[in-house]
C-alpha cells in the first residue's frame, strides 16, 4: 500500500500515533515537509517518544525517508539520530540532498521577525522555518548535498548574511569569524551524514512495488502556506500536494489519503479559531488531553469540532478515510458539541477567516459517553467498533454523515495498542 497520513486542522490531531500504528517492519515512512517545527509523540510500552525530524514510524519502519521539501536543521538532526538509533538499529536513513539546511541564522532571524511584525505575530515555533524556506525559494539557501563542502556553505551563509544585513544589525552574525565557526560546524555534521545522503526520490520510486510507503504530513492542513488561514501558517505545501513535491514521489501512485482529526480542535499560535472556548470546560479538555505544544511546551487553545473546515480540508486534500483521535478525553465532558454549520453559509470557511468576516457556529449537542478508564478501553479494543458505547457510536456516526467520510481509525488513548482499526478499512491501510 502507498498511503498518505494527513493532519486536517491546525496541527497536533495525533498524526505521529496514527503514522506509528499503521507501520510495520515492511514499510518506508517518508517525511515531506516542514521541520523542528513539527512535534509528533508515540507512546509504546518501551515510553515516550517525540520526532521533530525524523517520521513517527521510525521505531519499526524498515527505511525512512527525509524528502526534499523538508527544511532540516542538522545539529537537532544529529541528537534526534542518536536517540532512534538505539531503538530501531536496522532502520535504514535517507536524507534527500536536496533538502534545505537550517542555520543558527534563520533560528535569529525567525526571532527578529517575529519581534518586529508586533500586533501581526504569527505565533511561530522559532525554529527557522519560514526565513529558511524564503533562502529556499530566493535561491540561496544551503542544502543537504552542500553540508560537504564547508566553502560553499560559508559563502552561502555569507550571502544569505549580506542581503539581511538591518535584520542581523547587533548579532553575532555579521562577524566573518562567527559564520566561519558555523560552516565549519555544519560541515561536520554533513561529513557524519554523508552515508545517509541520497537522491531520495529515485529510492522511492525503486521502492514502489516492494512494501508500504506510507508519507507522514509534518502539520496541519490549515497550516498550509497556500490554502491555510493565512498568514497565520507555516511556511510549506501541508495538503496532499505537498507529499508530491517535497518527495517526488507522484500522487497517482497514491492508494489512500488518511485525514486525522482529534475530536476536538487545538491550535497553538495566532489566527482566527471560530469554535474556540474558554474558560473551564477548555482548561478541562487541555488538562485531559495533556495539551501543551509538544515542540515549545505552549498550551494550546481548545475548540469544538468544527465540520465546515473539517470538510474543506477534506476536500482540499482529497481524503479518503478519517482517523479520529482523543475520544477518551472529549467523552470526559458532560456534554460535547459539533459546530455544524456557521450561521453565515460561507463557501470557503477558510477565506472568510482570512477576510475577518464573522463566523457564528450553529452547534449540536451530543450525548457524552463519560468517563473511560483504562481497563474498559483494553475491553472496547478487543470487542472492536461494535464494543465502543451506543453513544461513541452516535457521535462517530454524526461526524460521518456530516462530512460524508468514514472513520476507519479511532484512537483511545495515546498508547499504540490503544487504536481501533474497522473491518473494512484493516487490509486497505495497513
Ligand atoms: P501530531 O503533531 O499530530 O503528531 O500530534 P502531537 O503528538 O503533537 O499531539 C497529540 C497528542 O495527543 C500526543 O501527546 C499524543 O500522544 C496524544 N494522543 C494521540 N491520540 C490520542 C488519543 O486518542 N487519546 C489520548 N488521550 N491522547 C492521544
Ligand atoms: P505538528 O507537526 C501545531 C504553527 C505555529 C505557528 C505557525 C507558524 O506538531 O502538528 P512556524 O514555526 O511553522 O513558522 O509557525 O504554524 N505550527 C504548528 N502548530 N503543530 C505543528 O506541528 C505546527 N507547526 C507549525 O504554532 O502558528
Ligand atoms: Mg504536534
Amino acid at each position: 500500500m502507498r498511503n498518505i497520513v494527513l493532519g486536517l486542522m491546525f496541527g497536533d490531531e495525533g498524526k505521529g500515533k496514527v503514522v506509528d500504528f499503521l507501520t510495520d517492519e515492511k514499510t518506508t515512512v517518508i517525511r515531506f515537509n516542514g521541520g523542528t517545527n513539527a512535534g509528533h509523540t508515540v507512546v509504546t510500552s518501551r515510553g515516550k517518544f517525540k520526532f521533530h525530524l525524523l517520521p513517527s514510524g521510525a521505531l519499526r519502519a524498515s527505511d525512512i525517508v527525509l524528502g526534499n521539501g523538508m527544511v532540516i536543521d542538522p545539529f537537532a538532526l544529529k541528537e534526534e539520530l542518536e536517540i532512534y538509533k538505539e531503538e530501531n538499529s536496522d532502520l535504514r536513513i535517507m536524507i534527500s540532498k536536496a533538502a534545505s539546511v537550517v542555520t543558527p541564522v534563520h533560528i535569529y532571524i525567525d526571532k527578529k521577525q517575529e519581534e518586529l511584525r508586533g500586533d501581526l505575530k504569527i505565533g511561530t515555533t522559532s525554529k527557522g522555518i519560514g526565513p529558511c524556506y524564503e533562502d529556499k525559494f530566493s535561491r540561496n539557501g544551503i542544502r543537504i548535498g552542500d553540508l560537504l563542502d564547508q566553502p560553499t556553505i560559508l559563502n552561502k551563509l555569507k550571502l544569505m548574511t549580506k542581503m539581511r544585513k538591518h535584520l542581523l544589525e547587533g548579532s553575532e552574525f555579521l562577524n566573518e569569524e562567527t559564520l566561519k565557526k558555523i560552516s565549519m560546524d555544519l560541515n561536520n555534521v554533513g561529513k557524519i551524514i554523508e552515508p545517509l545522503m541520497c537522491n531520495t526520490e529515485l529510492f522511492l520510486e525503486k521502492k514502489k512495488s516492494e512494501g508500504n510507503l506510507l508519507f507522514e504530513g509534518g502539520h496541519g492542513a490549515l497550516l498550509d502556506i497556500d490554502f491555510g488561514v493565512y498568514p497565520y501558517v507555516t511556511s510549506s505545501n501541508t495538503m496532499s500536494g505537498g507529499a508530491m513535491t517535497g518527495s517526488g514521489f507522484s500522487l497517482r501512485k497514491v492508494n489512500n489519503i488518511i485525514g486525522v482529526t482529534k475530536s476536538y480542535i487545538s491550535k497553538v499560535g495566532e489566527g482566527p479559531f471560530p469554535t474556540e472556548i474558554s474558560g473551564e470546560t477548555a482548561d478541562s479538555i487541555r488538562e485531559a488531553g495533556g495539551e501543551y505544544g509538544t515542540t515549545t511546551g505552549r498550551p494550546r487553545r481548545i475548540g469544538w469540532l468544527d465540520i465546515p473546515l473539517l470538510k474543506y480540508s477534506i476536500m482540499l486534500n482529497d481524503v479518503d478515510v478519517l482517523a479520529m483521535t482523543m475520544l477518551d478525553v472529549i467523552g470526559k465532558q458532560k456534554s460535547i458539541l459539533i459546530c455544524e454549520s456557521y450561521r453565515e453559509d460561507y463557501d470557503s470557511p477558510v477565506q472568510a477567516m482570512i477576510e475577518k468576516k464573522k463566523a457564528t457556529p450553529e452547534y449540536i449537542e451530543m450525548a457524552s459517553w463519560g468517563e473511560i478508564n483504562d481497563s474498559e478501553i483494553d475491553e472496547m479494543i478487543l470487542k472492536g467498533y461494535y464494543g465502543l458505547p451506543q453513544e461513541m457510536k452516535d457521535f462517530i456516526s454524526k461526524v460521518e454523515s456530516l462530512t460524508g467520510k468514514e472513520i476507519g481509525i479511532i484512537s483511545l488513548g495515546q498508547r499504540r495498542e490503544k487504536t481501533i482499526i474497522r473491518e473494512k478499512w484493516k487490509s486497505i491501510l495497513k
